[in-house]
């Protein structure tokens, strides 16, 4: 430190501008050098450079700390100060062991508790209202006279200060706070009136009121501060009997800010805060007095008498603070910029308190304020003027992410990549001021403009949002911020044909609903999820699978935005049948007439007999037991759908658990078995019923059997597939919500650990990856060799279908399960294959001997009429979600480089199409469209979903409607 200057010493707690921008500035005119004590050095020493402050770390909280550290530096400081709510009984003790100008450190101590403040003023007859301080664990007293105010005896900032009217919200307070952050409570009678404050120099022999603000505060029952305004007409009106107060208490050095209470008996104190006014308003205030804020600050601990100190002008100037609050908690995304606006007699600055990606917590104090809008005019005329101006410019302007934004994000998402309603087709792209982002602006709607901030992306779309917000502005030119989906939705849909906009109308309950189930959600993986990762090492496969199988289900679907809304499951539905929450629960079962159903494949053992559910057993001859999901079983209960010949069954029998498709369960007591049953709800789309149409369960059963042909003669698909037993069904004619398919997982599988592919990415309670345990546990921890086998057995089973049987299956995540295990190479496990496409042309010319099994098909969309409907399923089952879904998120998880992942995808595809080819199958269509086409074609899932019906996108099945809009990552220059 400079050896010259005289030394000032500031004792500081946490980093405060007043320090760093307010008090070290001024130092130089005095001609001192500021040393800080401080008990965060770090936060000082970064925003300090040594010529212009010494930085010393220090307990600042015990005053004999700073003698000794003082001492020990051989330091005599010239003065000694501080700033601090915490720090100034500390500092007058310092003050007064050097000889220094200094504050009765007896006052600081009172000033600084509550309840102390109250039993002095109460002492000296100053007016004071009821009050009691209440240790954590005391009693309430008897008699308290509500509404009253609780408050931490020694708060800052209104932070936990309540006001409760009736004992009942005084307990759920306290016990809150207890839960919280315990601490002894002030309670005081409930002060009515408005707020203002008084700002007052001294210098221990004179004090002086330099003004005061009126101060207007949040509804109840908190105290947040939203505005205040400079020697308003409440100040000015009580300023002389409040001063009269302060000096009755005895309030000298240095400056103070004080709050009162207007009451209509005269003004009543509510604290003393010795220091100077916080909440920016002392920049504002030094900025109108020329700089003479802070020097006075100084210049009164250095001893000079306060009259010749005094700021001159600041009674005559206007100025108003507006705090711009948060309005929730979550990640901040949009935040006005700040700005100096000068205009003719005044001034606007808006200040920002926090950055964007901020995570905000609401605290319902003044901590909550993102900004501070401060104006300043000549005239009182000219700062209403500025009002009327700038303060527009706070409202709705902030944008959270908050636990909803997840869901938004990725609606929005959708809606870039499907390019919907035009938005990116039709839209202009512009650089933003931001760097990195573009500003989408889209003016074709009906309504007003639209603009999106967004960012280039390479993966399955070519833009993606920046954040989840955007600008609308109507067409009266009104801009504001948005966040809300139903705005997004009746934007983009208004003016549409009406059918359409209820479409959209009811996306928005949908995504209500994910949003909701999302929440419930991460509390079940919150609970569930640390038990689940021990089924990863069960010794019995049957536990492995299940146990995947759910921590799978914490997982979102990758492209699909609202995957988690299980439509028309309530809360609780949730909580007994969904595979998030593990829950275990009993089958119903309906008699029904054989003569008007059918049955495939014979009964399984576990079916029950008619005794085993409560019926008569002379049914067994006419009747055959249908399996009910409870939830469908209910529908009965509440309308009589059954017809009078179907006899549902009293007694509940099997006891099941669901699967990662919530209408398959497992068996609990033999999990190799599955039984799918319809169920009534909507999954990926409001208009995805989970039924199960008859014809599904007889073309998924042919699909398997032509498979098992297909491995008959061909060696790689016989050593690469495992197929399910899915040969019984039945269902009842004309009942929708009877039918079943009963699955049963070989047993040969028992060395192996069944992954679906929509477990890998799924995060174990660990926090890695599951596909990184599968990689240390089955290749050695060698990423890149898993890589290369899991992409070798997607393309050497499905390129195969393809190319050389004309076969696409919509192998979902959920549906491709691979085996893997320590002792052979992994395998794929295939099951529900109702949805195939088959190209009969080449099927047939592969493998004639399948023509009879082709001819019974039922639903005639499975038949494709050429190779480009396989190459669409492929592409966005196989290719996409199979493959780079996973390979993207392992790359963004950081495992292996996205690079070196795409590489082998592209090697591999290469190596498998020159083997087809070399066989003799046809290639040049997959080439084209994998390898050459610069854009994949993508699944429109949201538009055809729920969006948009059918008839306008000209699809006949809404799970195959596709847009070439995907970047191709298979091309080397794209990767
Ligand atoms: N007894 C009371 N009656 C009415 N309002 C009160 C009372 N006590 C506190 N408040 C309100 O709560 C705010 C915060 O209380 P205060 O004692 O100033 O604590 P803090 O130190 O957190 O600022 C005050 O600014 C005032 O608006
Ligand atoms: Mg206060």
């Amino acid at each position: 430190m400079s050896s010259s200057h005289e030394i000032l010493t500031i004792l500081a707690h946490v980093m405060h501008p007043v320090v760093t921008q307010g008090l070290v500035p001024v130092c130089r005119k005095f001609g001192l050098h500021p040393v800080i004590l401080t008990d965060h050095p770090a936060a000082y020493q970064r925003s300090l450079s040594p010529k212009d402050a010494t930085v010393i770390g220090c307990d600042v909280f015990n005053p004999l700390a700073v003698i000794r550290t003082l001492s020990d530096q051989h330091i005599q400081p010239r003065g000694v100060l501080s700033n601090s709510d915490h720090l100034q009984t500390s500092t007058a003790l310092v003050a007064a062991r050097f000889g220094l100008p200094g504050k009765d450190w007896r006052l600081c101590l009172i000033a600084k508790h509550k309840g102390e403040t109250r039993k002095y003023l109460r002492k000296m007859g100053l007016p004071t209202p009821w009050f009691y301080t209440l240790a954590t664990h005391d009693p309430l007293p008897e008699n308290i006279p509500f509404p009253i105010v609780a408050k931490p005896v020694e708060g800052v900032a209104s932070l936990d200060v309540r006001f409760c009217e009736t004992v009942d919200e005084l307990i759920a307070f306290r016990d809150d706070m207890i839960q919280r952050r315990p601490q002894t409570l002030q309670l005081e009678a409930y002060l009515q009136g408005p707020l203002f404050t008084i700002e007052t120099w001294g210098d221990g022999q004179d004090l002086h009121a330099i003004g005061g603000f009126d101060v207007t505060l949040s509804p109840p029952p908190y105290f947040i501060e939203r505005s205040a305004l400079w020697n308003g007409p409440v100040s000015r009106h009580h300023r002389h009997k409040a001063l009269e107060q302060l000096r009755k208490i005895g309030i000298g050095l240095g400056v103070c800010h004080s709050e009162f209470i207007a009451t209509l008996s005269g003004p009543v104190l509510v604290e003393i805060n010795y220091r100077s006014v916080g909440d920016g308003r002392e920049f504002c205030l030094d900025r109108l007095c020329d700089g003479a804020w802070f020097e006075g600050l100084i210049a009164l601990h250095l001893g000079q008498p306060v009259g010749p100190l005094l700021p001159r002008h600041l009674q005559d100037r206007h100025c108003a603070i507006y705090y711009h609050l948060a309005e929730q908690s979550g990640r901040l995304m949009v935040l006005p910029d700040e700005f100096v606006e000068k205009i003719p007699g005044g001034e606007a600055r808006y200040h920002s308190l926090k950055t964007t990606g901020e995570m905000i917590k609401l605290s319902h104090s003044n901590k909550d304020t993102l900004g501070i809008l401060t104006l300043t005019a000549a005239t009182s005329e000219a700062l209403a003027s500025l009002r009327r101006r700038f303060l527009p410019r706070l409202t709705s302007f902030q944008a959270f992410e908050g636990p909803s934004s997840t869901i938004l994000r990725r609606v929005l998402d959708a809606a870039l990549r499907e390019d919907c309603c035009q938005i990116v087709s039709k839209g202009d792209i512009s650089p933003s001021p931001r760097d990195g982002v573009w500003r989408l602006c889209v003016q074709h709607l009906s309504g007003g403009t639209l603009w999106l901030d967004v960012v280039p992306e390479h993966f399955m779309q070519t833009w993606r949002m920046y954040e989840p917000y955007w600008w609308w502005q109507d067409r009266h030119g009104k801009l504001c911020v948005e966040q809300e989906a139903d705005s997004f939705l009746s934007h983009l849909s208004e003016g549409l044909s009406p059918f359409v906009q209820e479409n959209f109308a009811l996306y928005g309950h949908e995504i209500r609903c994910a949003i909701n189930h999302t929440q419930h959600c991460y509390e079940a993986a919150q609970k569930h999820l640390p038990s689940l990762s021990h089924a990863l090492t069960h010794s019995d496969w049957r536990q492995r699978l299940l146990g995947i199988d759910r921590i799978a289900s914490y997982t979102d679907h990758p492209l699909y935005p609202t995957a988690r809304a299980k439509n028309g499951f309530t809360s609780e539905d949730l909580t007994r049948y969904a595979p998030e929450f593990c829950p275990q629960f009993y089958l119903r079962w309906v008699a029904f007439p054989r003569s008007n159903s059918h049955e495939e494949g014979g009964v399984p053992p576990f079916w029950p007999r008619m005794r085993d559910v409560g019926l008569p057993e002379s049914l067994e001859a006419t009747h055959f037991l249908f399996p009910v999901h409870p939830l469908t079983w209910a529908t009965y209960e509440e309308s009589e759908v059954l017809p009078a010949t179907a006899h549902p069954a009293p007694c509940p029998f099997l006891e099941v658990t669901p699967t990662l498709s919530v209408r398959t369960v497992a068996l609990c007591a033999d999990p190799a078995w599955h039984i799918k049953v319809p169920l009534q709800i909507a999954t990926l789309g409001a208009r995805n019923i989970r039924f199960i149409k008859p014809t599904t369960l007889h073309d998924g059963y042919t699909v398997s059997q032509i498979l098992a042909r297909l491995q008959d003669q061909n060696p790689e698909l016989r050593q690469n597939i495992v197929l399910v037993d899915e040969s019984r069904y039945g269902f009842a004619h004309n009942m929708p919500s009877l039918a079943f398919l009963v699955r049963h997982y070989p047993l040969q599988l028992s060395h192996t650990t069944p992954v679906p592919v929509a477990a890998l990415t799924s995060p174990l309670a660990d926090g890695r990856l599951l596909v990184a345990w599968v990689v240390e546990q089955f290749h050695g921890g060698d990423w890149l060799e898993w890589a290369r086998q899991y992409t070798q057995l997607f393309l050497t089973v499905h390129l195969r279908l393809w190319l050389h049987y004309g076969i696409a299956l919509e192998s979902n995540q959920q549906n491709a399960v691979l085996l893997y295990s320590a002792l052979e190479a992994p395998r794929l496990l295939m099951k529900d294959n109702d949805a195939a496409r088959l190209w009969s042309d080449q099927l047939l010319k592969a493998c004639p001997e399948v023509e009879p099994l082709i001819d019974t098909l039922r639903d005639q969309r499975l038949l494709a009429e050429n190779d480009s409907a396989l190459g669409e399923m492929f592409c966005t089952i196989t290719l996409q979600l199979c493959l780079a879904v996973p390979f993207e998120m392992i790359a963004r998880a950081g495992y292996v480089s996205r690079h070196e992942l795409f590489r082998i995808l592209r090697d591999e595809i290469h190596i498998t199409l020159s083997q087809l080819e070399r066989e003799g199958w046809p290639t040049a269509h997959a080439r084209a469209l994998l390898l050459e086409a610069d854009y994949l074609p993508a699944k429109y899932l949201m538009s055809a979903g729920s969006l948009f019906p059918k008839e306008l996108l000209g699809v006949s099945d809404i799970n195959k409607f596709y847009g070439y809009s995907a970047p191709n990552f298979l091309k080397e220059s794209q990767s």
